[in-house]
């Protein structure tokens, strides 16, 4: 059969690459399920396609990259499955950084660490301290992340800071907020993908979402690709964006 006729992937204009680009890696289980797999297989997948995607992004120039990769709601799993996401979280940090170190990955990871194993918590913090001066790509991995927490428990800082004296609550605004989540030094998101065609963000960078354009994609998280990625940066380019303004304006 001829690929003539199949329409060629839309290829975003360098100047029309997002700075930060964040996704819901969404649809693990229902790609497994689909093909009478078990969903760890859809999981185990779904690393490849981040693999992919990571790749993808510093060839595009994406400054930043945001993965929703474990949700502080993720708990009510039963136990195997979040045994089998840990475990796969440790397989990726333990086969994949050094080659993401050589790329010039710089890794972040927002969420909360407290209550995480041990050995968890270490590999965390050697991905951060090994790439802490990488400059091509940040990646955040968001792990036993949610958003709603994020947010209460920079309300918590603040408060601490008032009770210490340390601060008058007339200064308590969206900038003072913003500066006490997990990665303040982080540009909010200009996407923010989420695959597997549902319409939502889950718990996931709330606060940086004020102004990022949404675009929801209807494959699984495991079929996801650089041809999708570029598919979804030409639909942001088509956006206008105006930050609650009247003309259209770019972020930085
Ligand atoms: C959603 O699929 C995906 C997750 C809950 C986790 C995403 C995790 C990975 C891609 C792999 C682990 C990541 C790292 C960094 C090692 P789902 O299970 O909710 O799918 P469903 O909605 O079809 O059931």
């Amino acid at each position: 059969m001829s690929n003539a006729a199949a329409p060629a992937p839309e290829r975003p204009d360098r100047s029309d690459v997002p700075a930060h680009v964040a996704i819901i890696m969404d649809g693990n289980g229902r790609w497994a399920a689909a093909r009478g797999l078990p969903r760890a297989e859809g999981h185990r997948r779904g690393v490849e396609a981040l693999r992919r995607v990571v790749r993808a992004s510093h060839e595009l120039g994406i400054r930043y990259l945001t993965i929703f990769s474990f949700s502080s709601e993720n708990w009510s799993r039963p136990a195997s499955e979040i045994g089998d996401l840990f475990g796969l979280l440790r397989r990726f940090i333990r086969n994949d950084l050094a080659s993401l170190h050589r790329d010039g990955v710089k890794v972040r990871i927002i969420g909360e660490r407290d209550g995480l194993e041990g050995d968890i918590c270490a590999l965390l913090n050697e991905a951060e301290e090994l790439t802490r001066d990488n400059t091509r790509l940040t990646l955040v991995v968001a792990f036993n992340y949610g958003s709603r927490q994020e947010i209460a428990k920079a309300a918590q800082k603040l408060a601490r800071e008032v009770a210490d004296g340390k601060r008058d609550p007339e200064t308590i605004d969206a900038d003072a907020l913003g500066a006490h989540l997990d990665a303040p030094d982080i540009p909010d998101p200009d996407l923010i993908i989420r695959t597997s065609g549902e319409q939502r963000l889950s718990n996931f960078l709330m606060w940086q979402a004020a102004y990022s354009e949404l675009v929801f994609v209807p494959l699984h998280w495991p079929d996801f690709d650089k041809a999708a990625l570029e598919s979804a940066i030409a639909e942001f380019a088509r956006r206008e964006r105006r930050f609650g303004g009247l003309v259209a304006k770019s972020a930085s």
